[in-house]
């Protein structure tokens, strides 16, 4: 039963409740880390006085309380996300980042050679294009790209022509400048027909609507904790059991081995396989709380509730500012989610957020490591609000009432 309310949320997340330059804190910036909320801060505290040792090594009391709380995180995340194979599908790594490098370099390495294409869409983050181009530039194989319209959505008209030759189709969920939603199973079947796989950017889609992975049909998943009401320095990366079980490892060290001897090693079974060195125990800790937040919220109302938002914000920035606001993303919610970017003509999106500071409104400016998109927009960057559950719409008055300070400011 969920217990949704965002002033309840909002209630739960201290950092809400400060006064910054005289204005109470409005943060519209979960697009770039979210905030936690109490539970999960209590959990890695809890953790750390009470239960703190390593994982999966030693037999004594502590040890076996720390390993079987990161596993219980591990179950969880496989619970959020229906994982058709369980938590063994589950791998902790350091954050989205990480989990492309790691399906790149061992998926991407063992099973494409020179010629190969890999499809990826301009409005990727560069998470999901660096390594692909670092592959290119190891190994020769293609790095192909779905465009994007000029109202924001990908381009899918020669999606056949497009995937000649694909191996791996890899796409955001969501796109962390345009708020544009992509149609995944439709990029999964189309995947599937031609005999590639579907790798999804979850970053900005698991926390602010349900994830099945059976419904969508996809390959690989990766994603990051702090963007869920989790910790830094944690992150996910779900694969297909029988695709996991046939990769080889991608860092090497203690944890990840069968045997070592001093003319080799052999690889443990995954998840193992996958999580050398000590991995992020506490952070593992605060991601199993954060689902479990989630949970209780239900994503569905998590949706709805942002939906709403967006709807609202849209609308408002429109009346008030007739065009003088350039929204760049969808301009209704129809698959578009709470991310906002705008760009106000003659203006420097970095001049507009410091403005925004000072009234205590937290936007991101710049290019979002978004560039191939900037450049297909003719952009160097936008200013960017981004909703999360907590967020209400008096961030949006506040957001609107900095905006029009600003504009004053700026002539603009
Ligand atoms: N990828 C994060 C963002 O979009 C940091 O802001």
């Amino acid at each position: 039963m969920s217990t949704f309310d965002p002033r309840l949320v909002r209630g739960d997340i201290a950092q809400l409740k400060r006064v910054v330059n005289g204005y109470p804190l409005t943060y519209l910036d979960s697009g770039a880390t979210s905030l936690p909320p109490r539970a999960v801060v209590e959990a890695m505290d809890r953790y750390y006085a009470l239960h703190h040792a390593n994982v999966h090594r030693g037999v004594y009391q502590t040890a076996a309380e720390a390993t079987a709380l990161y596993e219980d995180a591990r179950s969880a995340v496989a619970r959020f996300l229906n994982a058709p194979g369980g938590a063994s599908e589950i791998i902790f790594t350091k954050n989205c980042t990480e989990s492309f490098n790691l399906l790149a370099r061992s998926w991407g390495a063992a099973n494409l050679t020179a010629g190969d294409v890999v499809l990826l869409t301009e409005m990727e983050h560069h998470a999901n294009i660096v390594p692909w181009f670092q592959l290119r530039d190891a190994i020769g194989i293609e790095v192909r790209f779905i465009g994007v319209t000029d109202d924001f959505r990908l381009d899918l008209t020669n999606l056949d022509e497009l995937l000649r030759g694909v191996k791996l189709v890899s796409v955001t969920a969501m796109s962390n400048v345009l708020g544009t939603i992509n149609p995944i199973r439709e990029l999964a079947d189309a995947a599937h027909a031609v005999g590639a796989l579907l790798a999804v950017d979850g970053a900005q889609s698991v926390a602010h609507s349900p994830t099945d992975l059976v419904a969508m049909d996809c390959d690989f998943l990766a994603f990051s904790a702090h963007k869920m009401l989790g910790p830094t320095g944690i992150g996910v990366f779900w694969g297909r059991q029988a695709l996991l079980d046939a990769m080889p490892p991608f860092l090497g060290g203690g944890g990840m081995i069968g045997d070592v001897s001093v003319n080799g090693f052999t690889s443990a079974p995954v998840p193992a396989r996958f999580e050398a060195g000590t991995p992020p125990i506490a952070e593992a800790v605060g991601l199993g709380a954060a689902v479990r937040y989630l949970e209780g919220l239900s994503m569905a109302h998590v949706a709805a509730h942002e939906a709403h938002l967006t709807a609202d914000a849209l609308t408002r920035l429109n009346d008030r500012f007739d065009g003088r606001v350039r929204i760049i993303g969808p301009s209704t919610v129809d698959r578009r989610g709470g991310v906002i970017s705008f760009d106000i003509e003659g203006v420097h999106p970095h001049d507009i957020s410091q403005v925004l500071d000072q009234h205590g409104v937290c936007v991101r400016p710049g290019h979002h490591c978004a560039k191939p998109l900037m450049k297909r927009f003719g952009l160097n960057a936008t200013a960017r609000a981004s909703f999360g559950p907590y967020s209400l719409t008096s961030d949006t008055d506040a957001l609107l009432d900095a905006l029009d300070d600003a504009m004053t400011m700026f002539g603009a």
